[in-house]
């Protein structure tokens, strides 16, 4: 069984991720920008990870792009994000970015990464920037709000490896 795992990552949470799973499953890494002139069909498993912006999942065309070709394959995909795993988090970034359709050709995780405003490039560094605004100016904040406002000056990794347990069981049963 042939495996890929490849990722986009801003700051480093997804990628670490990625790379575990790669090393658990044996499987070839790559990061989205390294990806030019592979072959996913050359794979049994193709497992992608992007960390998430505003809902969306950061590099997701690169897999949905394929889906179609990929029919018969193994598609993981899993999303990582500074918000905390609840379902209803689970159920909004998975109906955000697939259709009905295209949910029934993968299986999708949600695991949380980190933040670390140092560590981003300059656009988001400029978007996070104006989410800080929007978020202080707003005069009722939520509890969720209020730790994304402590995290722009106190960086936080979530990024643990048991979250990945139900992610590398399923990526190794064979159906
Ligand atoms: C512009 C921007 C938008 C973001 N939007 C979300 C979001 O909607 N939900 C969330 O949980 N995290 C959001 N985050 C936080 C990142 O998803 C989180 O820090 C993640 O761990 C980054 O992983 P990476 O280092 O692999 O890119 C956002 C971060 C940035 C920079």
């Amino acid at each position: 069984m042939k495996s890929i795992v490849i990722y986009k990552s801003i700051s480093g949470f997804t990628q670490k991720y990625a790379q575990w799973i790669a090393q658990d499953l044996n499987a070839d890494l790559f990061a989205i920008s390294e990806l030019k002139g592979k072959s996913l069909i050359d794979y049994d498993t193709i497992i992608f990870g992007g960390s998430l912006h505003a809902v969306g999942i950061n590099g997701i065309d690169v897999i949905k792009s394929q889906l179609i070709r990929l029919k018969n394959k193994k598609v993981i995909v899993f999303a990582v994000g500074a918000s905390p795993f609840s379902p209803a988090v689970f159920t909004e970034v998975l109906n955000k970015n697939f259709s009905q359709e295209q949910q029934a050709d993968i299986r999708f995780f949600y695991f949380r990464g980190g933040f670390d405003y140092s560590k981003l490039d300059f656009k988001n560094k400029v978007l996070m920037t104006l989410l800080k605004w929007k978020i202080m100016s707003s005069k009722k904040k939520t509890a969720e709000e209020e730790g994304m406002l402590a995290a722009y000056s106190k960086p936080f990794d979530e990024v643990k490896r048991e979250n990945l347990k139900e992610l590398l069981a399923y990526a190794k049963c064979i159906d």
